[in-house]
């Protein structure tokens, strides 16, 4: 029975039932943790072998006679390029590969952009009294601190089924020349698991944004992580925008680190030729060269694209389980109360959940402090504060599924004990 539909009594002892089922398990005192979105054990290490790759010096020189353990190659040793730049579908001179993390090159690519702007920038962004950034929300939190981190003003921008609001995106670009960039996670999005419909995608290349500098930050994170048989996909941002002669719009990030190791895996920018050189020249001044022996050992293990996908079939053999397991326990514990509200991603590292209205603090509260740690609620939107109150953000990933199973029935008896606290006001 819907709970909206239930009177005061009924509702009263459903509220009666829910305490005791959770003080229940309050009373067992677990410690579980489904907060981000890492890898889980398992996962890190089918990738293990990748510390065979180098046998003696000699093999880590690469193809063409880089020395990997010397300085040189700042934008990345050409055997990764190549790997990496077919994986994105860009060319070797449209790809830098860096450090270990694409939020760091997220990071110093709104930094650079604030110092000295941006490829056709008319001043350094920090020149102007104030500067904005479009934030698709639910989002990615790390994306949003960064604005918040420089002071750049985030306008919230509602997500659709098939990506953010384009008339909207279109309007306020196009009307706001402080508007200088928009943050977008175009396929398995963090963290609602959208992928970004053609339409989307071409009508982000076709933007005619006021701000001759305007970017989109293109964070293609999960490029790679399909869960299922039938994944998305999305078309490339950078060949479409060449077919619109906007080609410079567009910054593309991507890491291994949910392929690899985060933390230790390779991160990698993209974009037009001439936005790379342009980064290149400023990203000189910051660093010599970044960690190329990584990079070498990442190409020597994964070889190609085909690898890197066989490599992520075996990810989806240890994550898929975990994403059927909430799933299934959402299906059985809430499709008839109309209490909440879940997606089905084909990818990604998240399932995203809507409560009703005003009780995503409370659910998140339940669980912790029944021994569940989830990512705050409102970490999702830009400042973190979600205007509904009502999405939280699972990620199934990082415990075993034993530990999951039970974080999911603290979970569920949160949600609905949040829920009829709310009914009965
Ligand atoms: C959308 C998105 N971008 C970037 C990152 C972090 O990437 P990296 O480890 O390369 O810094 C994450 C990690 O959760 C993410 O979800």
């Amino acid at each position: 029975m819907k709970l909206t539909d239930m009177n005061k009594d009924q509702l009263n002892a459903f509220e009666q039932a829910c305490r005791n089922e959770y003080e229940e398990y309050k009373a067992k005192g677990m410690k579980l943790d489904m907060s981000r979105g890492k890898p889980g054990v398992d996962q890190l290490d089918i990738c293990m072998p990748m510390f065979d790759v180098f046998t003696n010096s000699a093999s880590m020189i690469t193809e063409d006679g880089i020395d990997c353990r010397n300085y040189g190659e700042l934008t990345g040793i050409s055997d990764a390029k190549r790997l990496f730049g077919e994986l994105l579908g860009v060319a070797s001179d449209e790809i830098i590969i860096g450090g270990n993390s694409s939020l760091a090159m997220m990071y110093d690519t709104v930094s650079r952009a604030l110092s000295h702007g941006v490829l056709g920038s008319k001043q350094p962004w920090n020149k102007y009294e104030k500067i904005k950034f479009l934030c698709p929300a639910p989002g990615y939190d790390r994306h949003f601190a960064i604005c918040e981190h420089f002071g750049i003003e985030m306008i919230p921008v509602p997500m659709n089924p098939d990506g953010p609001d384009m008339d909207m995106v279109e309007k306020l670009v196009s009307e706001n020349e402080t508007i200088k960039g928009i943050w977008c996670v175009p396929l398995y999005s963090n963290p609602e698991g959208i992928a970004y419909s053609d339409e989307v995608v071409r009508r982000f290349a076709n933007l005619s944004p006021k701000a001759e500098d305007f970017r989109i930050f293109w964070d293609n994170a999960y490029c790679v992580h399909h869960l299922t048989d039938t994944p998305d996909h999305i078309l490339n941002i950078l060949d479409e925008c060449k077919k619109t002669g906007k080609e410079d719009m567009v910054f593309i990030f991507a890491s291994t680190s949910k392929i690899s190791f985060p933390g230790a895996g390779v991160a990698i920018m993209a974009g037009s030729a001439a936005n790379m050189k342009q980064i290149t020249k400023l990203m000189g001044i910051q660093c010599i060269s970044y960690d190329k022996i990584n990079q070498l050992r990442h190409v020597k293990y994964f070889k190609n694209v085909d690898g890197i996908m066989a490599h992520m079939a075996k990810h989806r053999e240890i994550i898929a389980p975990k994403f059927r397991l909430v799933l299934d326990m959402l299906n059985d514990n809430m499709q008839d109360l109309n209490i909440l509200e879940w997606n089905s991603p084909n990818g990604g590292y998240f399932i995203s959940v809507n409560t009703l209205d005003g009780c995503a603090k409370r659910v998140v509260q339940l669980c912790r402090e029944a021994g569940v740690v989830l990512t705050a609620a409102g970490a999702t939107f830009p400042y973190g504060i979600d205007p509904r109150d009502r999405n939280i953000r699972i990620a199934p990933t990082y415990p075993p599924l034993s530990e999951l199973e039970e974080a999911m029935k603290i979970f569920c008896i949160s949600v609905k004990l949040a829920a009829a606290e709310k009914l009965l006001g």
